[in-house]
């Protein structure tokens, strides 16, 4: 079977309802970035950070279902080795039905405890004082440990861009999918793939990118049918 590794940012969720980043009407236009995703911003007001990301987490499970493009690149499984590799924090690409997906920034249903980084907990969880989807600075795990958003913070290294960098390498396809290219080391993936792939962009405003690269100018649904047209056409 073909490897399909498909490298998906916000633009992917944009349909869903999901904000992306930087365009206009994006999180960080009503945030300040360095107070909601920065080590030094949790560190300065973690009640802030807790607030933010429950919301977001609300939001996320009342609100937001997987959109067309996450459902086509989940069914593009019964053909090929699909492993997508998200900068999303949200869960849609599972909830679509994807079965191999590795977060490069973490995970929105996920807290950690501040102590011990390798103690994850998926929301709602037992194992915590607060048995929602709600976390705050009071919570505490079975240990007595506080916890923190399952999130890449800037200032923080990203710990599964080795497995990412190795996904990009296999590539037999390389897709990228609604990102601005612009927070590394996620934006350097392309860098690892190996000459003569083929590579695909889908994006309405797609950045300058390489000239072997087939950039298909249309949001993330549209994109993907026309994606699964043209991989069908190889
Ligand atoms: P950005 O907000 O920087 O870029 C979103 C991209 O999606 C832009 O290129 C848009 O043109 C594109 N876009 C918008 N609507 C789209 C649609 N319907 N279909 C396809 N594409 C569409 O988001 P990212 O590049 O994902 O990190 O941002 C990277 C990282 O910056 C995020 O993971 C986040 C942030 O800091 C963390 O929180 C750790």
């Amino acid at each position: 079977m073909k490897k399909i590794v498909v490298s998906t940012g916000a633009g992917v969720s944009a349909e869903s309802g999901m904000p992306t980043y930087r365009d206009a009407g994006g999180l960080w236009e009503n945030y300040p970035v360095m107070e909601v995703a920065s080590d030094t911003g949790f560190a300065r007001n973690p009640e802030l950070i807790h607030r933010f990301y429950n919301n977001m987490r609300k939001k996320l499970t009342e609100q937001i279902k997987p959109n067309a493009a996450h459902l086509g690149l989940a069914a593009l499984e019964s053909d090929y080795d699909v492993r997508i590799i998200t900068q999303n924090v949200d869960n849609l690409h599972e909830r679509a039905g994807s079965t191999k997906v590795l977060h490069l920034h973490g995970e929105l249903m996920k807290v950690r405890s501040v102590n011990h980084p390798e103690r994850v907990y998926e929301l709602p969880c037992d194992e915590l004082t607060d048995k929602g989807l709600e976390t705050s600075i009071r919570t505490r795990d079975q240990y007595g440990d506080g916890v923190r958003p399952h999130i890449v913070f800037f200032g923080e290294a990203v710990p599964n861009f080795e497995q990412a960098a190795l996904l990009a390498r296999e590539a037999d396809v390389f897709v990228i999918i609604g990102t601005s290219l612009v927070v590394y080391p996620a934006a350097g993936l392309l860098s690892y793939v190996r000459s003569g792939v083929p590579v695909y962009y889908i994006d309405p405003k797609p950045v300058a990118v390489p000239s072997f690269v087939n950039v298909i100018a249309e949001p993330a649904t549209r994109g993907v049918a026309e994606l699964a047209r043209q991989l069908r056409g190889m």
